[in-house]
């Protein structure tokens, strides 16, 4: 299975749910893993490279792949349980591509102006991407949200914006946490760190929301 973290907006949180995602899938449910990173900034790799080291945590593989990845995509995805990708909007050739051949695409936004403000453009790649990829879901996930019950309407209102244009918003929100930064730093996660943690929550909900999308569907075809 092929799950692209992707999108136009620069620290929404893509390598941060990638990463997590990646961990996840490893270690709690005992599946081979692939990372492949698309950023030319490299975040993921040096996650990788950081966590290879420390002989506390399970190696994660990783390869950067660049430009028309469509067919390496594919073929890698035939030897993995899962296959996560890393995508910003820097390489805009490598996230359409990517969207062409993704099962899952996860879109995370943080509850702002301009963060929203990507999501007309990103409905449009989408839409034009499942033309040749219709088994492909989407999902928007609002993340780093504030945790003052003041500002919940924030939340409400950015998930509002989100399926105004039809696609779906997981319930599932990560909130403001500085364990999801402290655990990037130490090429680990927020499940490794602090397994009971309420960040490992979110991301496990995030997780489980995800795979009963993939149930639901599969159901339909069956
Ligand atoms: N829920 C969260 N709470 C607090 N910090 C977070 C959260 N999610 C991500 N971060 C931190 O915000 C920063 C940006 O996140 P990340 O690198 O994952 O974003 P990105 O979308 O991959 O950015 P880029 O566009 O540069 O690739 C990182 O330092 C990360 O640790
Ligand atoms: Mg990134």
């Amino acid at each position: 299975m092929m799950i692209l973290v992707g999108g136009e907006k620069g620290g929404s949180g893509k390598s941060c749910i990638a990463q997590n995602l990646a961990v996840y899938f490893a270690r709690d449910k005992k599946s081979i893993v692939l990372m492949v990173d698309c950023d030319p900034q490299r975040t993921t790799s040096d996650w990788i490279q950081t966590r290879n080291t420390d002989p506390h945590l399970s190696s994660i593989n990783c390869i950067q792949l660049y430009g028309k990845i469509r067919n390496d995509l594919l073929s890698l995805n035939q030897h993995y349980d899962y296959v996560i990708v890393d995508c910003g909007g820097q390489d805009n050739l490598a996230l359409r591509a990517a969207m062409s051949v993704a099962d899952h695409v996860v879109i995370p936004l943080r509850p702002k102006r301009r963060d929203l403000k990507t999501v007309p453009h990103m409905e449009d790649m989408l839409s034009t991407c499942k033309m040749v990829n219709p088994k492909m879901l989407a999902s928007f996930i609002i993340t780093q949200c504030p945790s003052l019950p003041s500002q919940a309407k924030r939340i409400l209102e950015a998930k509002e914006v989100c399926s105004s244009f039809g696609i779906n918003v997981l319930q599932a929100v990560t909130y403001n946490r500085n364990v999801y930064d402290d655990s990037e730093e130490r090429g680990s996660s927020v499940l490794e760190i602090d397994p009971e943690g309420k960040a490992a929550a979110e991301m496990i909900a995030i997780a489980e929301e995800l795979m009963l999308m993939k149930a639901d569907n599969s159901h339909e075809f069956n």
